[in-house]
């Protein structure tokens, strides 16, 4: 008998759906699985009918962090030298947008996992925490540093510290989530949010996500000047002339992604 797949694809229109599929490990985020992930994320933000990427995982967990049971029998000369979950970097390299759409629990890799897409949509039922300290270590995918970005010093401090786990309201209060959505509409409002991201222009829709990344890595003086920077390139675009023009015309735009 195989082992099932630990991600299920499944492209519908323009979005790329990535579904971790570990239930038995309530999607913990092994070595494969993390490669599967990657792979299948660079793959989409090649592919040119491809807009927006989601990245989701069952009804009880997004991803109940990395594997434990992996990391476990590890010396520190191994997670050292092999750089222990350094491949994980490369879904910073996605160009396209990529939302969590984060059910049940996203604890430590879960919840930076989480963090390392560009918007995360919360079903009620979600549950975020980084429980490393629980364990004797500390975040390792990057936790300690965008949950310290998105919700501040203090919430940071309190969640890495203490280990405790927050439900969506207390995510959302904090600026962790974008939005909290009832349960049972969860994946009928992922998919609308996708395909509005999806429908628009796609030159203008990576830019977006660049520059508004740009604001992490940058000061605001420099940020500011990258931005308008970049304005001024989408006038090169075709979906620039069409959608001002479709808009001068009252009618819709029919963007052509180029
Ligand atoms: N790694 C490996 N296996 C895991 C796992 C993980 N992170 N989380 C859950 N599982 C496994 C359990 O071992 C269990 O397997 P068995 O049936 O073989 O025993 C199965 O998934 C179901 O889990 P539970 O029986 O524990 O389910 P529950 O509903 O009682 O509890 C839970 C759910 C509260 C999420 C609990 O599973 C839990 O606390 N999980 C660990 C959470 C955690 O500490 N995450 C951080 C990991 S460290 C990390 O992520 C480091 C980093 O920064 C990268």
């Amino acid at each position: 008998q195989t082992e099932p797949q630990t991600v299920l694809l499944d492209k519908r229109g323009r979005v790329g759906w990535i579904t971790l599929n570990r239930p038995r490990a309530l999607n913990a985020l092994n070595t494969e699985l993390m490669n599967d992930v990657v792979g299948a994320v660079a793959a989409y933000d090649a592919d040119p009918g491809i807009g927006v990427i989601v990245i989701t995982g069952s009804e009880k967990a997004f991803a109940a962090g990395a594997d434990i049971k992996e990391m476990q029998p590890k010396t520190f000369s191994e997670v050292y030298t092999e750089d222990f979950f350094a491949d994980w970097d490369r879904l910073s390299a996605a160009r396209k947008p990529i939302i969590a759409a984060v059910s049940g629990y996203a604890l430590g890799g879960g919840c930076e996992l989480a963090m390392m897409c560009d918007l995360i949509i919360a079903s009620e039922t979600a549950k975020f925490g980084q429980p490393e300290i629980n364990l004797g270590v500390i975040p390792g995918i990057g936790g300690s540093q965008r949950l310290t970005r998105a919700v501040g010093k203090a919430k940071a401090m309190d969640l890495i510290l203490t280990g405790r786990t927050i439900g969506a309201e207390e995510a959302e209060r904090s600026g962790l989530v974008a939005r909290v959505v009832p349960a049972d509409r969860f994946l009928d409002v992922v998919g609308e949010v996708a395909d509005t991201i999806a429908s628009k222009s796609l030159p203008s829709v990576m830019m977006a996500k660049e520059v508004v990344n740009r604001a992490f890595e940058t000061g605001l003086a420099e940020g500011v000047k990258f931005e308008r920077r970049s304005f001024g390139s989408l006038f090169a675009t075709e979906d620039q002339t069409e959608g001002m023009a479709a808009f001068v015309e009252k009618r819709q735009p029919e963007f052509r992604h180029r």
